[in-house]
């Protein structure tokens, strides 16, 4: 029985309840955020919680961010997931339950602020190994995709849409440029120069994306925050995906096209290690901080 964290009570999902009025499920009116955790360990939980921040502050909803890490630590631990290689924490917050109205409501209301955690599962090493297709489909977003709302509508219909044309994931574009995935952001590597989409309100700014970018600058691997064209696809030598479950996740074909000679690429796979490396520093620097 897994145990929730709704509105400052922990409890079993079961007994955890919304009101129907709840403008998240009326509106789509909240933001979320998706951190990890290895090893119970978790991973840049002070970078989500700041874009979680960032995010009720541009939607006027007054939250004390802070008071949630122990939200996410403690779900891990009520969860029996202190040992789990791989585990999640989702948190989401609404403008709250009020008689529904477009305009917010004229009486403030308590946001809603709901919590769960759950184990999730890498590919295997083979897998991965055989790299991952997309398909591009057009960006239907709104214009502030910076924000991360739960207004996920049409990454969903995208997503379902290269599901149902065969392929592992989506490539968004917009006006002829590759942004990002459904739920990853999406790199190229052109003559071993990584590039990614600069943080603009077109792409989320991940978190993943960021420390990635970071771990191959220390590394001394080029990198350029820049538009990818979508002409420019047939001419990458490496295509990849980054995101919090993705972590660096390769991507070999596009709309049924091999990138480069069709194989995970070096660069791709350098930035993998790395970024498992930090992952094991991190777990290093906490099992330090607590012995
Ligand atoms: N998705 N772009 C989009 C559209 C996303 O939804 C996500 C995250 C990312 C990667 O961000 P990060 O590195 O901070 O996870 C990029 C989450 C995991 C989700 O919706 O489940």
């Amino acid at each position: 029985m897994s145990t929730v964290y709704l509105n400052g009570s922990y409890l079993p999902r079961e007994d955890a309840h919304i009101s129907p009025d709840d403008r998240g499920f009326l509106l789509g009116d909240g933001v979320y955020e998706v951190t990890p955790f290895y090893d119970g360990v978790p991973f840049c939980l002070d970078r989500h919680l700041d874009r979680l921040r960032r995010g009720l502050e541009w939607m006027r909803i007054e939250l004390d961010v802070g008071a949630l890490d122990e939200v996410h630590r403690r779900l891990i631990a009520e969860n029996g997931l202190s040992d789990a290689p791989t585990a999640l924490v989702y948190l989401q917050v609404t403008r709250g339950a009020a008689p529904r109205t477009h305009y917010f409501p004229p009486e403030p209301v308590p946001p809603t602020v709901y919590a769960y955690a759950k184990a999730w599962n890498r590919p295997a090493p083979e897998r991965w190994e055989r790299g991952f297709t997309a398909v591009t489909v057009p960006d239907r977003r709104w214009s502030r995709v910076d924000i991360k709302t739960i207004c996920l509508l049409p990454n969903a219909m995208a997503f379902q849409e290269a599901l149902d044309r065969g392929a592992d994931d989506a490539l968004l574009v917009r006006d002829g440029v590759a942004i990002e995935g459904a739920h990853m952001n999406f790199w190229g590597v052109f003559d071993g120069v990584a590039v990614t989409h600069p943080c603009t309100n077109h792409i989320l700014p991940g978190i993943t994306r960021g420390v990635v970018l970071e771990l191959a600058r220390e590394a001394s691997i080029p990198c350029r925050e820049r538009p990818i064209q979508v002409e420019e696809l047939r001419s990458a030598d490496e295509l990849f995906f980054t995101g919090t479950t993705g972590e660096v996740r390769p991507c070999v074909e596009v709309d049924g096209v091999k990138v480069g000679d069709g194989r995970v690429g070096p660069v791709t796979r350098r930035l993998a290690e790395l970024f498992r490396a930090r992952i094991e520093a991190v777990k290093a620097e906490a099992a330090a901080l607590s012995s």
